[in-house]
């Protein structure tokens, strides 16, 4: 990999320090307490960041969300990790889509998700907007806030740059598929995942350690396509056999292979037994 394309998130990361760290140290003196809160800090870091980098990544993935989201999200939509500034319910037809879900643990964000989804047409008034604090590992309490509805209430899951976040990804999102998405229900996905060049992943994994500890726990070398694609569940005799009837995996048009953020698309939809 060429040496100027693995050393080019040093850029975002100076560019997210230039915008973030002054806004975080006032929000310290503030309230000196913050530094006794490792996780809380982090998140008052990333809402900055998120206010510099969120709508230019929105942008660059506009083709991609209309052609997954826009197309195929449909009735009640979870998204996990909804962040900041609500992005992915822009891209939802609202005759589709009738009830709107968004996971986001950082209580800073839920402001501009609100305001997004009002301007999209969802409102906590009439029901069709829920805007949750928690994390997608606490599939109970995502359930019990729909407690009205018996079996997994979603039609659809969306998880957009969130996967990279989460620790053990793969376990919570497979518990968050089996509990909370209908038989039939879709996933929809667009992350950054680990690259299948050797020399690029090299590079994903040797960034990791210092990327995550900036935003939020992000990490560069998740497999996360590959985690979604290997699912399991046990039927009805314990065998364990996947989750999937039908998945689509694609990528980004026109993104060159040499990538420290190298994306995949899916759309997945759950077996009906
Ligand atoms: C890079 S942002 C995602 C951006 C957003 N989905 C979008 O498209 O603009 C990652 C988000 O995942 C959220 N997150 C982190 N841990 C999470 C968890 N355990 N469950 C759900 N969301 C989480 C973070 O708070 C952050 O807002």
């Amino acid at each position: 990999m060429k040496l100027s394309l693995a050393v080019a998130l040093l850029g975002d990361l100076n560019l997210a320090l230039k915008a973030a760290l002054l806004p975080t140290v006032r929000d310290v003196i503030a309230r000196p307490k913050l530094l006794l809160m490792p996780k809380i800090l982090s998140q008052t870091f990333m809402a900055h960041v998120w206010t510099v980098f969120g709508a230019g990544t929105d942008e660059a993935a506009r083709a991609v969300k209309e052609n997954l989201i826009t197309l195929h999200a449909r009735g009640v939509v979870l998204d996990i990790g909804a962040a900041g500034h609500g992005h992915t319910v822009t891209y939802l037809q609202r005759r589709k889509v009738h009830k709107y879900v968004a996971l986001e643990p950082n209580v800073l964000m839920h402001q501009r998700i609100r305001e997004n989804a009002n301007l999209a047409g969802y409102t906590e008034g009439n029901g069709s907007l829920i805007i949750l604090p928690y994390g997608a590992d606490n599939a109970p309490a995502i359930i019990q806030t729909l407690s009205s509805v018996d079996g997994p209430p979603f039609d659809t899951l969306v998880s957009v740059l969130t996967m990279c976040s989460i620790r053990d990804s793969q376990r919570v999102l497979t518990r968050l598929v089996a509990e909370v998405l209908k038989p039939g229900g879709q996933l929809l996905f667009y992350e950054h995942v680990l690259s299948p060049r050797a020399d690029v992943a090299w590079w994903q994994r040797f960034w990791s350690p210092l990327w995550k500890v900036w935003f939020d726990g992000c990490r560069l070398d998740c497999p996360t396509h590959l985690w979604i694609d290997g699912m399991m569940t046990p039927d009805v005799h314990g065998t364990l056999k996947s989750m999937w009837s039908e998945r689509k995996v694609w990528g980004k048009e026109g993104e060159p292979d040499e990538n420290l953020f190298w994306h995949r698309v899916g759309q997945y939809i759950k077996n009906v037994e």
